[in-house]
């Protein structure tokens, strides 16, 4: 459930219509709903209540402030992975101490600022930075607390650029070498070993293999509890969202399409992994990242032209692969919808099979291919749902294309929390050589 719907004809995000956020802002525009993000983390929050657990938003998702400050004050805690997410979420508000570092390549820079800052924990993920993490914390005169990413090789059945928790994949230890690896750990005099830690992908639309990867790591968890005295056990993120809910697209589906009978909701998650995770009696963390952000945001764009070949109807706007590369990426699929309803758009005489692109020399540049969309026309503007997870903040300049603008909405408040980028920011830290003419 999500805070944009139509009333009268007219999109709205909660009680603020987009229309008028366009008018007011421009396009393109991310616009993010306060209701929305706040009740996806108090769902997840409270069906974990019976166990003693924290919600880590993983910052990568969405890391404006605005949102980061929104769930800080839900009692959030954060998933972050580069020193930069961790100024971020202290800039926001967020509590270092409730904040957990993953990540392959954490840098010496980094690993001391989050000694310094007092973060809960670091994931390590390799031998060698648990090495790095000792000799920086020893350099300190402090104790670094580290958990081990353990690869559980289970499949998540997901889209392989996203799929962590298996031997293929860069992440994390062999599940067959982690308790040799607390062992030597152990002998690390500047590490406290305070958690074990794993994630094995995302937009998981099923229980199935979280089920199957808690199974597999629960006992790992109490002989390390047991051995080493660890007080936590995170079993990471990946939660799915339905994108597609009509499923009537002639695209290939993307991934394996969220059946709603599969929707996975907070419920069904705790009441599979509760049972397991219960009788551990440690501490359970988990980072959700585009559950919590990936239905609170739109992207809306402008049709700038309707240009049609007689094979094709392209609708041409103005957000492109650089403001929310999902598609281009992932072949991903967004709900898109016209700001304006008419009575007839889900006639499909009313509709046309179209391709939404964006102005980008590129053929991977498009939002969706052979869609039926009511028909729309210069000037129209299109709203892609769904965009609150990894849109904004895997943008790019590319094509020297200014980053939009994003707007929080909370009741009939919109907020501005980041002003459009003027293009001339764009070019402002180069510089031409002195020795070119
Ligand atoms: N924890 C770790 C260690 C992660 O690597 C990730 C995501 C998460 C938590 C949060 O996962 P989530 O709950 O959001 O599924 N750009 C891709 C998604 C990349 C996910 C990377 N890791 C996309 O747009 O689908």
């Amino acid at each position: 459930m999500h805070d944009f719907s139509f009333k009268r004809g007219k999109l709205y995000c909660e009680n603020v219509s987009v229309a008028s956020l366009v008018k007011q802002h421009g396009s393109p525009l991310f616009i993010y709903s306060h209701a929305t993000l706040t009740r996806n983390f108090q769902q997840l929050d409270e069906a974990l209540a019976p166990l003693d657990h924290t919600v880590c938003f993983a910052a990568k998702a969405n890391s404006n402030l605005g949102v980061l400050r929104t769930l800080a004050n839900a009692g959030s805690g954060f998933d972050l992975v580069s020193g930069g997410e961790l100024q971020r979420i202290i800039a926001a508000g967020g509590d270092p101490a409730k904040c957990i570092f993953a990540g392959v390549g954490k840098t010496e820079e980094e690993i001391e600022l989050a000694l310094k800052k007092g973060i809960y924990a670091f994931n390590a993920e390799s031998e060698p930075e648990l090495i790095r993490i000792n000799k920086v914390a020893r350099r300190l005169k402090k104790k670094a607390p580290i958990a081990v990413r353990v690869n559980p090789n289970v499949d998540a059945k997901t889209h392989a650029k996203i799929t962590t928790g298996t031997y293929e994949n860069k992440f994390g230890i062999a599940f067959e070498e982690v308790e040799e690896i607390y062992e030597r750990a152990s002998k690390l005099k500047n590490l406290h070993i305070r958690g074990l830690q794993m994630h094995i992908g995302s937009q998981l639309t099923e229980v199935g293999p979280f089920e199957k990867a808690v199974k597999k790591v629960v006992p790992l968890a109490k002989r390390l509890a047991e051995k080493h005295g660890i007080e936590f056990f995170s079993i990471g993120g990946g939660l799915g969202i339905v994108y597609d809910p009509a499923l009537e697209s002639g695209e290939a589906k993307w991934w394996r399409s969220p059946k709603r009978k599969n929707l996975l909701t907070p419920a069904k998650y705790a009441a599979k992994l509760i049972p397991l995770l219960k009788p551990l009696g440690l501490k359970v963390l988990i980072e959700p990242g585009r559950f919590i952000a990936g239905n609170c945001g739109i992207l809306v764009t402008r049709v700038e032209y309707v240009k049609q070949t007689g094979v094709k109807n392209f609708v041409i706007v103005d957000a492109a692969m650089n403001d929310l590369a999902r598609p281009a990426l992932y072949d991903s699929y967004h709900q898109i919808v016209p700001l304006a309803q008419n009575p007839g758009d889900h006639l499909k005489k009313n509709q046309i099979s179209s391709d939404v692109v964006g102005p980008i020399c590129e053929s991977g540049d498009y939002f969706c291919k052979n869609r039926m969309l009511p028909a729309v026309g210069e000037g129209d503007h299109l709203a892609l749902l769904s965009a609150g997870a990894y849109g904004f903040v895997m943008a790019s300049n590319y094509n020297t294309r200014a980053f939009p603008a994003e707007i929080l909405v909370k009741g009939n408040r919109a907020e501005v929390v980041r002003k459009r980028q003027s293009l001339k920011q764009l070019w402002a830290s180069e510089s031409v050589p002195k020795w070119l003419k």
